[in-house]
C-alpha cells in the first residue's frame, strides 16, 4: 500500500536559528496529536545537521531540497547525496521546477542524481509539472510524461518503488492559484497509468504522488480526499508550523 505524505520544502528561507525553532515547533506538534500520514520537512543544507540534533526522525523525517551530481571532488559549491545522507536526512527533492528553470537541470543530469541519491540510501523526491503556456496549449499530459520517462524509466522496478513523485503544476507554485482538485486528480491518475505502463499496476498503485503548488489548510482536505492524490510537497505554507499542521490534518 501506498503511503500518505505531507512534506514541507521550505526553498531558501530562514536562518539557522528560524529554521531550528521552526522544525522543533513542527516536532513538538507531531509528539502532541500524531498525524494520518507521514510528515517530512526537507530544509536548506546547512540547517540538516542542527534540525537532525533537535528532531525524532520517527515522526518528522528530514530531507535535503538538492544534491549533486556527482561523487565527489572538485565540484566548488556543491553537496553530494553521501554527504547529505551523513547527516542522517532520508530524502531529497529532486528535479523541482525551481532547479529545472533557473539552475538548468535536465532529465540527464537528473538521472544522476536520482542514481547517487539511491545509491547512499535517500528516497528522492523526484517533481515533475508543466508551465502555464503548456496547461493552455493543452500539452500538459505530454509534458509530465516525457519528465517522468526520461528522469526515471531507466531505473528497475526495484529502484522505481524507493520514489517518491510530486506532481507540481509550475503555474500553481507560490502564486496562490491551486489546480483543482479534479485537475490534480486527473493529471495524477494519468501519471500513476504511465508508471503502470511500464512497471505494471501493482508498482503503480504503490507509488505515492504528491500535489504541490498552493496547498494551504483551507484546500488541503480537498486535493487529499481524490483517489490518486496521496499528500502534498508544501512551499509557503510549511514555513508557519499552524499552516503546515492544518495540512497534515487534512488526513
Ligand atoms: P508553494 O506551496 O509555495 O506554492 O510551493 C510549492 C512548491 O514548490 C513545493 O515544492
Amino acid at each position: 500500500m501506498r503511503k500518505n505524505i505531507v512534506a514541507g520544502n521550505w526553498k531558501m528561507n530562514t536562518t539557522v536559528a528560524e529554521g531550528v525553532a521552526l522544525a522543533k515547533e513542527v516536532n513538538e506538534a507531531l509528539k502532541a496529536e500524531k498525524a494520518n500520514c507521514d510528515v517530512v520537512i526537507c530544509v536548506p543544507f546547512t540547517h540538516l545537521c542542527p534540525v537532525a540534533a533537535v528532531i525524532d526522525q520517527t515522526v518528522l523525517g528530514l530531507g535535503a531540497e538538492n544534491c549533486a551530481d556527482h561523487t565527489s571532488g572538485a565540484y566548488t559549491g556543491e553537496v553530494s547525496a553521501s554527504m547529505v545522507a551523513s547527516t542522517t536526512a532520508k530524502y531529497v527533492i529532486l528535479g523541482h521546477s525551481e532547479r529545472r528553470q533557473y539552475y538548468g537541470e535536465t532529465s540527464e543530469t537528473l538521472r544522476e542524481k536520482v542514481a547517487l541519491a539511491l545509491a547512499n540510501g535517500l528516497k528522492p523526491i523526484f517533481c515533475i509539472g508543466e508551465v502555464l503556456a503548456e496547461r493552455e496549449n493543452g500539452t500538459y499530459n505530454e509534458v509530465v510524461r516525457r519528465q517522468v520517462e526520461e528522469g526515471l524509466f531507466n531505473l528497475s522496478a526495484e529502484d522505481f518503488g524507493k520514489i517518491i513523485l510530486a506532481y507540481e503544476p509550475v503555474w500553481a507554485i507560490g502564486t496562490g492559484k491551486t489546480a483543482t482538485a479534479e485537475q490534480a486528480e486527473d493529471m495524477h491518475a494519468f501519471i500513476r497509468g504511465v508508471i503502470a505502463e511500464k512497471y505494471g499496476k501493482e508498482v503503480a498503485e504503490n507509488t505515492s504522488i504528491l500535489y504541490g503548488g498552493s496547498c494551504k489548510p483551507s484546500n488541503a482536505a480537498e486535493l487529499f480526499a481524490k483517489p490518486d492524490v496521496d499528500g502534498g510537497l508544501i512551499g509557503g505554507a510549511s514555513l508557519k508550523c499552524a499552516d503546515f499542521m492544518g495540512i497534515v490534518k487534512a488526513f
